[in-house]
């Protein structure tokens, strides 16, 4: 491995809010140290806080992955740069004008969080609320592609000496996604605190404008980017989604017990039982509950939450969360189903 390889490597990290020029080219690559197990890079940053920092330490530390360098460490200097600017403060001013902040959240992962929150997002902008959806999964973003919103970059704005992002709009809904700053298949990867910085920059750096409701697609999982999460951007309850199989149900219980855990104390307004049943299209009559009849409500009547809605297995949902075209959008039954979700949850 050459310093040339590696600079040649970080050519490929682009700063997003700087005309996608590379790190490289904007100077903020200091040195580059090859030592024996190791590989240090150290990048610049001005006195002022970068809004997409953490993000470009992670996609340097990806990109020396990538590459195969042995050790890879991505470190960081602070330079003076001129003229100062004000502190960047990541208070909740932004989030103001939002009536509701809802996550949505589950113990276990693939259990449809995504498919659920992109489409109730467009269901309540169907029913003409004023919608935005942050992907909460720093870890694995799936907002773009289920919306068709991939490869778009969000802009941002220099608002008195604040780096401020633009949510993307379609739908009639504003979405944000640390996806938006990858690229397609590039694996992002964050340590525990960059992880929660980088969400608290998505949701907190972000001109939401007014809306109804900010949903936000939460990681799987119970960990610390969970609590921060919640506490930080001050989310005031969760929808949880679950499988109707027995086995989902202890991942449910611990994401409840988190919900109701002293030290963040928000009230889940219920469960949304996914992939109910399976219906082949062929035969939109037929119901098979492969995965167990009423799971959904027994795991709701165990653990004394609403049974907000049922989501059947069928072909269309996973095709149009591919395509990026969200079942919601549609008149068939299953985005009859989002509807239904969405008039409840208007009501909270
Ligand atoms: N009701 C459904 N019918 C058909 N396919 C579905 C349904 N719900 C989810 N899927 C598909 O299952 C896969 C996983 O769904 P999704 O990504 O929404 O889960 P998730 O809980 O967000 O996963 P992760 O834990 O990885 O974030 C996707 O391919 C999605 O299209
Ligand atoms: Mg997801």
């Amino acid at each position: 491995m050459t310093q040339q390889e590696i600079l040649e490597a970080l050519q490929e990290v682009k700063h997003p809010a700087k005309g996608e020029k590379s790190i490289v080219e904007l100077g903020m690559v200091q040195s580059v140290e090859i030592l024996e197990g190791s590989t240090i890079v150290t990048l610049a940053f001005g006195r002022r806080r970068d809004p997409l920092a953490e993000y470009l330490i992670g996609a340097s530390r990806a990109a020396l992955v990538r590459l195969g360098c042995p050790g890879p460490e991505v470190r960081t200097v602070v330079v003076d740069e001129q003229p100062a600017k004000k502190p960047l403060e990541l208070g909740k001013e932004g989030l103001a004008e939002i009536k509701h902040i809802i996550g949505i959240a589950s113990g276990k992962g693939g259990v449809g969080k995504s498919t659920v929150a992109v489409n109730l997002a467009v269901a309540l902008a169907r029913l003409g609320y004023k919608v935005g959806l942050v992907d909460a999964d720093v870890y694995g973003p799936s907002v773009p592609t289920m919306t068709g919103t991939e490869g778009r970059m969000p802009l941002a704005e220099n608002r008195d000496g604040k780096d401020i992002m633009i949510p993307l709009e379609k739908y009639g809904v504003k979405w944000m996604s640390i996806g938006y700053f990858a690229k397609r298949g590039q694996a992002l990867i964050w340590r525990g605190p960059m992880a929660s910085t980088a969400l608290k920059q998505l949701v907190l750096q972000v001109e939401w404008g007014p809306l109804d409701f900010l949903l936000v697609d939460m990681p799987p999982g119970t960990g610390d980017i969970h609590i921060s999460l919640i506490q930080e951007i001050g989310i005031e309850g969760a929808i949880m989604v679950t499988t109707p199989q027995n086995v989902a149900l202890a991942d449910v219980e611990k994401c409840v017990d988190m919900f109701k855990n002293e030290s963040i104390n928000k009230p889940i307004f219920g469960l949304v039982e996914n992939m109910a049943w399976f219906t082949p299209a062929e035969h939109p009559d037929e119901k098979y509950y492969i995965f167990g009849r009423d799971g959904g409500a027994r795991m709701a009547k165990e653990l004394g939450l609403k049974l907000l809605a049922q989501i059947p297995l069928v072909q269309g949902i996973r095709e149009s969360g591919d395509s990026g075209e969200p079942a919601a959008l549609g008149t068939g039954p299953d985005s009859l189903a989002f509807i239904e979700l969405a008039e409840k949850i208007a009501q909270i």
